[in-house]
């Protein structure tokens, strides 16, 4: 079996994703919000978040793939799941599981923005800082976690360990 360290409890998890909604809330009351997941790993944490948002918002997904060797983003990202929704002139909030490189989501900022959104910002569940090759500005932050492979709450390896309800670090 593969060896794993906890790494963030579902406490601090549930603590922490409270937080984020009810300042979410706040920044946005009387904005068109809508939040778009970015499948699959957001689904976990998404779930719990607009759970802890108060005030009316829409919520949509998108997918994307990236080329390359699988644990080096190329930079070529295509979408494979477009939202659904109309993006003009709403407040458009990505949901993303980790933002590691930041190819990611620099590459969909840009997408929502050619889509005529007011306005996109980032709500990340965790802000790796190891491997960051664009800059990206992250306006929502779970947790800061400095270095390496996590899985748990939405996070795979291979498709396996989304399930488990606390983050883990794993030695692969
Ligand atoms: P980026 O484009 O390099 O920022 O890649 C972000 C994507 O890579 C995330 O949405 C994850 O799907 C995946 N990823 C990056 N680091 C990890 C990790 O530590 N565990 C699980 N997935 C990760
Ligand atoms: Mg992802």
């Amino acid at each position: 079996m593969t060896e794993r360290e906890l790494v963030i409890s579902k406490e601090e998890i549930h603590s922490r994703v409270g937080q984020l909604g009810k300042i979410i809330s706040k920044d946005y009351q009387g904005k068109k919000l809508v939040i778009v997941g970015v499948l699959n790993g957001a689904f976990v944490f998404l779930a719990d978040l607009v759970r802890s948002i108060s005030i009316p918002h829409q919520i949509d997904f998108v997918r994307v793939a990236s080329y390359g060797e699988s644990d080096k983003s190329s930079g070529v990202i295509r979408v494979s799941k477009d939202v659904e929704l109309d993006m003009t002139d709403v407040d458009v909030l990505l949901v993303e599981d980790i933002v590691d490189t930041g190819t990611t989501l620099h590459w969909l900022q840009q997408h929502f923005l050619e889509k005529q959104a007011a306005s996109v910002r980032v709500c990340a569940f965790i802000d790796k800082h190891e491997r960051r090759v664009k800059k990206v500005s992250v306006d929502y932050k779970g947790f800061v976690v400095d270095i390496g492979f996590l899985v748990g709450y939405g996070l795979d390896y291979a498709e396996q360990y989304r399930h488990l309800q606390e983050v883990y670090s794993l030695q692969v």
